[in-house]
């Protein structure tokens, strides 16, 4: 179907032969005309995805050979890298911010409260972003890692940003609350404030450093579990039978937790900042808990399934649902873990362990879950139930291994480097030299990464109808 088709509204009949339950013949496969805003969402995300794995390669190429200096001149690796990390939050943000558009009017039960408000704030956002990461190839940065966007755009961030709360608020607060719309709610206002503190700059470096974790740790550890965990109950309670109350529980779990895991475990970037000796036992502690509710919510609807005796019908959707469950539960809860103990952080800290924690953390957590909510959303915004898996499967794979192996290599490059580096006390280059083997697996691996990116995205837009029965509920 084409995007326009898809724009007017207009949704598709099931084809001839295609046996779909009486419970979906009478519910349309979108029941809220505004949940398409979350099309063009979408679609931004996977374009500026695709952008931040090409910009990947271009900087693990950077590592594993010598490039010629005029090109160096031309774009220095660290505005690169800029680019690299600044797509990867601007691409997920528009994402959750896509899957809130499409999941709040049935959680609610009533339309977005405005449209044009929708598409002005992605607009916003996207302007942001582009002239950002024009302005990164010429060096206009704040210089704070991952945050780099300079503070006049910055202003403009926290506009969209505030449009796009009062947008999901006032739908909120006239529609029907549930447990998964609070907790999104929740999650988004969090996010949205602790963006506020990466903002200024604050000589004291110590405390510079201690608020730029308020963003990045408390983001990913905090503001989006709490996004994510709304997200992914929102789309296991369509794909199955689960009952309601079954998966909110697990929002509690995750609401308590993060209070500890989440916010105490911010500790576990204080060890070495010049912050007080005191976050050296609370970061070690707090932080390795709180991948948990995911795995469980993702276990327990399992569980009910085969109890049920049901088998799974959207196997594309509950792949990818299975994935970013094991992925969350590896690249943040494994991975994570064998970093944060102080004894062990000494010794890693900023080498590319951390950028093998980082890849498989993010992959695993947040891309796989956003896929999943794409997985679920787009069929149906192109006016299908669920896709035949074929190519859906291979993306999947290609792609989850690939990152897998890379985060491996990144691991090994880490390894050598702290080992070469602060064990022997040898200089940065001759780590470098070391570890140079390494990046030339990750550059490799990278382009299998893009390939299944580019396979399953493909048939994100052009999969086929499966046959058979269509989900319990609608
Ligand atoms: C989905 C959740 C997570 C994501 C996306 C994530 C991502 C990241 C990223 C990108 C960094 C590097 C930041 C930088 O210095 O540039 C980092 C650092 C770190 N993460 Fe995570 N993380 C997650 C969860 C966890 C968990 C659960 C733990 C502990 C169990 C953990 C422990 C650490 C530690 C100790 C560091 C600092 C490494 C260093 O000292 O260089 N992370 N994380
Ligand atoms: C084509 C695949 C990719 C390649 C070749 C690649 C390569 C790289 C390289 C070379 C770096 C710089 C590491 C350093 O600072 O020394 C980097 C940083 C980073 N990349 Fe990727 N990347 C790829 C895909 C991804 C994906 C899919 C994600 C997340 C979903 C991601 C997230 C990150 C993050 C968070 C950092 C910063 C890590 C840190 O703070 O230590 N990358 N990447
Ligand atoms: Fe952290």
């Amino acid at each position: 179907m084409e995007a326009s088709a898809t724009r007017s509204g207009v949704v598709q009949p099931p084809r001839e032969g295609v046996n779909v339950t009486a419970a979906l013949e009478d519910q349309p496969l979108v029941p809220y005309e505004t949940q398409r805003v979350s099309y063009w969402y979408f679609m931004a995300a996977l374009a500026l995805f695709v952008l931040q794995l090409l910009v990947g390669l271009w900087l693990a190429g950077g590592y594993s050979f010598t490039y010629p200096q005029w090109v160096t001149d031309a774009l220095p690796w660290g505005n690169t890298r800029a680019m690299h990390t600044n797509l990867l939050v601007l691409w997920m943000l528009l994402a959750f911010m896509g899957g809130t558009y499409y999941l709040i009017p049935e959680e609610t039960e009533r339309e977005i409260y405005s449209v044009k408000l929708a598409y002005l704030q992605l607009l916003a956002f996207l302007a942001v972003g582009v002239t950002a990461i024009i302005g990164f190839a010429f060096g206009w940065s704040q210089g704070t890692p991952i945050l780099e966007i300079p503070r006049l755009l910055d202003v403009f961030v926290v506009i969209g940003a505030l449009i796009f709360l009062f947008n999901v608020g006032m739908t909120v607060l006239r529609g029907r609350k549930t447990a998964i719309g609070g907790m999104l709610l929740g999650g988004l206002v969090f996010l949205a404030l602790l963006y506020l503190f990466g903002m200024p700059f604050y000589e004291n470096l110590t405390i510079d450093w201690f608020y730029w974790w308020w963003v990045v740790h408390l983001w990913v550890e905090g503001a989006w579990e709490l996004v994510t965990a709304a997200i992914l109950a929102f789309v296991l309670l369509k794909v199955t039978g689960v009952p309601r109350r079954r998966i909110e529980k697990y929002l509690y779990i995750e609401a308590g937790l993060f209070m500890f895991t989440g916010i105490a475990g911010t500790g576990h970037h204080y060890y070495w900042i010049g912050a007080p000796d005191l976050w050296l036992w609370v970061g070690g502690v707090f932080s390795a808990l709180e991948v948990l509710p995911i795995i469980a919510m993702v276990i327990d609807t399992f569980l009910h399934e085969r109890d049920a005796g049901r088998p799974i019908q959207n196997r594309v959707v509950w792949t990818f649902a299975v994935g970013t469950a094991v992925g969350h539960l590896i690249g943040a809860g494994v991975w994570g873990f064998a970093h944060t103990l102080p004894q062990v952080n000494y010794w890693t800290h900023g080498s590319q362990v951390t950028a093998s924690h980082g890849h498989m953390a993010f992959f695993g957590a947040y891309a796989l879950l956003n896929f999943t909510m794409f997985w679920y959303a787009i069929p149906r915004l192109r006016g299908i139930v669920h896709y035949k898996p074929g190519p859906a499967f291979w993306g999947f794979w290609l792609m989850s291994v690939a990152v897998l192996g890379m985060g491996l290599a990144f691991g090994v490059a880490g390894v050598i480097q702290t080992y070469v580096e602060r064990v022997l006390g040898q200089g940065f280059m001759v780590a470098q030299q070391n570890m140079q083997l390494w990046f030339r697996v990750v550059l490799f691996l990278g382009v299998f990464v893009l390939a299944g990116a580019l396979v399953s995205f493909w048939h994100l837009f052009r999969g086929e109808r499966e046959p058979g029965p269509a989900e319990p509920v609608g």
